[in-house]
């Protein structure tokens, strides 16, 4: 794992929308592999920015989203649809049809799980994914104790995970209790990792994740037997992590 260190949010923002828009720009048709979240919003701000004062296209490029909650309208505020597209996808030139989440809004969960690990397949995997992380380690909606050769599937959300999302929420009791997740398998198939970690409530998952066994107590563990991964993290995040030279 390269572990880049930046100073602060805006810093790494900076820095994760370039990567990505010189990827897009080496490989047009590039299928990138999308996080939500509070860390990735910079990202696509640097990005729509660029969109509009250089033009970069993404009428190519095809998108997976990791994960998405069950139970939530595809239109409900708080969904990764709404999300993706209000953050991203309507300001730029990318072809909707192109963006994949996973349907939380459906009834036959067994078979939408299998139909969008076959489509990621389907074009042939994933270039370049990028993962923000979980307090409590999880990448994805994969949390502690989940196998690591999980492909796409439910899961019950922890209450941790709940607790940090509840912020988008009116009250705690809203955030859903179950999810659809691309699996640590699917993950760890992207022929390249890019983790965004911003802020002091990851330091601890930073010091485990940078200093700690692989181990699936803490699924972003895994990333340190992936081949091609690189971290952009900034100061706050990795004051007590020891940073690999
Ligand atoms: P955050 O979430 O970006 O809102 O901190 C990260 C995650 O849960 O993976």
């Amino acid at each position: 794992m390269k572990v880049m260190e930046v100073k602060d949010y805006q810093e790494m923002s900076h820095a994760a929308g370039k990567y990505i828009i010189d990827k897009v720009k080496a490989k047009p048709n590039i299928t990138l592999g999308l996080a939500t979240g509070g860390t990735p919003e910079g990202t696509y701000e640097y990005i729509i920015n660029d969109y509009q004062e250089n033009g970069t296209s993404y009428r190519k490029v095809t998108t997976f989203n990791l994960d998405e909650y069950i139970g939530l309208k595809e239109s409900h505020p708080n969904g990764y649809r709404h999300y993706m597209d209000t953050k991203l996808f309507n300001h730029i030139n990318i072809n909707i049809s192109n963006t994949n989440i996973p349907n939380g809004d459906i009834q036959h969960f067994k078979e939408e799980c299998l139909r969008y690990e076959q489509l990621i397949e389907a074009h042939g995997g994933i270039d370049l994914q990028i993962l923000g992380i979980g307090s409590n380690g999880h990448i994805g909606f994969n949390e502690p104790g989940t196998k690591f050769g999980t492909k796409t599937h439910v899961v019950k959300l922890t209450d941790a995970t709940r607790e940090a999302n509840a912020r988008y929420f009116q009250k705690f009791e809203e955030v859903p209790e179950y999810a659809v997740t691309m699996g640590i398998s699917s993950i760890m198939q992207s022929k390249e990792i890019l983790l965004l970690v911003s802020g002091e409530t990851k330091i601890e998952a930073m010091k485990q994740l940078l200093g700690g066994e692989v181990s699936e107590s803490f699924p972003a563990s895994i990333l340190q037997l992936h081949p091609n991964v690189t971290i952009i993290a900034d100061e706050k995040s990795l004051i007590e992590a020891k940073v690999p030279s």
